[in-house]
């Protein structure tokens, strides 16, 4: 009845912004992602009928905030009539802070609630119940490169190439590390009702999908990187022309932009892209990581500089 799982957070190169269906989280978009190596989150999940309620503690300290949409998510997975959960949650980087750390930690937890009560779930199914708390949670149960994909009724996810096949690195700066001022899934839904470009910004997508797919299958990354950058620039546009307006970049996260493409005009492989928060990730090809890590830790203002190849989908540490 008890099970450890661990998931790493993954970065969008193709975004997911804006709902289907806000009650089954249904995303109004398909998207595409790189699964991160060296972040990670563990959910150690224990079912047990003596417990009066759920419980969740985060690297150690009690968090109830959270609680309730984990909740949520494990009612998905083990259904309503389940015994209460103990959750212990560890995360070896900054939570709710636009590094994705809500993705890896869902794709955790139903790994282990599904390991836990020896369910047997597939991968897309787990990915399916972790993607109706979380949209990008979906594609954390996936290795490397990854597709999600937008249907009627549910998402389908693939793998489009392993991390082995193309290591790409990315380097992460962080320019402020407390939590975001609005949380994705309200934005997502502002953005819906008031941006005068969220219509177009859903008829595009499939456009850079199929460039973003193109590009990885021929491991083209000049290609990639311009694609990925527009996209990433067309979601934050929907999200600065809502209303109010949604603006999750600081000063420091224009200077880490700047610094990107001025290390692309002196022939670095690398291209940035930014969630929902100040973080700037840049993706390189491993020659150019150095010289991406130093040029991005020397800007005034970055308070942390991470580093990270592609890596695993979730998956089960201990099940007992
Ligand atoms: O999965 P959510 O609801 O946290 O939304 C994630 C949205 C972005 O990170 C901004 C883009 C993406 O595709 O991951």
């Amino acid at each position: 009845m008890r099970a450890l799982a661990i998931a790493q957070p993954n970065i969008a190169l193709i975004k997911y912004w804006g709902k289907r269906d806000t009650q089954k989280n249904l995303p109004a978009v398909g998207s595409q992602s790189i699964t991160l190596d060296s972040l990670w989150t563990t959910m150690d999940v224990e079912f047990a009928a003596e417990l009066a309620a759920d419980t969740l503690q985060v690297n150690g300290s009690d968090s109830p905030a959270m609680l309730p949409r984990l909740s949520r998510c494990l009612d998905r997975v083990a259904g309503t009539d389940r015994a209460p959960a103990r959750i212990l949650s560890e995360c070896n980087f900054p939570i709710a802070a636009g590094l994705a750390s809500s993705a890896s930690s869902f794709a955790a937890l139903v790994v282990a609630a599904d390991a836990a009560l020896a369910q047997g779930n597939d991968t897309l199914t787990l990915a399916r119940s972790a993607g109706a708390a979380s949209g990008s949670a979906a594609r954390s149960l996936y290795a490397g490169f990854v597709e999600l994909r937008t249907g009627e009724t549910d998402i389908d996810l693939e793998q489009l190439a392993a991390p082995a096949d193309w290591p790409l690195e990315v380097i992460v700066a962080v320019t402020h590390a407390g939590a975001k001022p609005v949380s994705s899934g309200d934005a997502m839904i502002r953005s819906a009702n008031t941006s005068p470009f969220y219509a177009r910004w859903v008829d595009e997508q499939d456009a850079d999908l199929n460039v973003g797919r193109e590009a990885i299958e021929a491991r083209d990354f000049a290609r990639l990187a311009e694609v990925a950058e527009h996209n990433c620039l067309k979601m934050h546009s929907v999200m600065w022309t809502s209303r109010p307006s949604i603006v999750y970049w600081n000063h420091v996260t224009l200077v880490c932009m700047q610094t990107v493409r001025e290390l692309r005009d002196k022939g670095h492989a690398v291209f940035f892209t930014i969630d929902a928060g100040p973080q700037v990730k840049a993706v390189c090809l491993p020659g150019d990581a150095d010289a991406v890590a130093r040029a991005l830790a020397d800007v005034d203002g970055v308070v942390e500089v991470m580093r990270t190849g592609l890596g695993d989908g979730a998956r089960v540490v201990t099940a007992t």
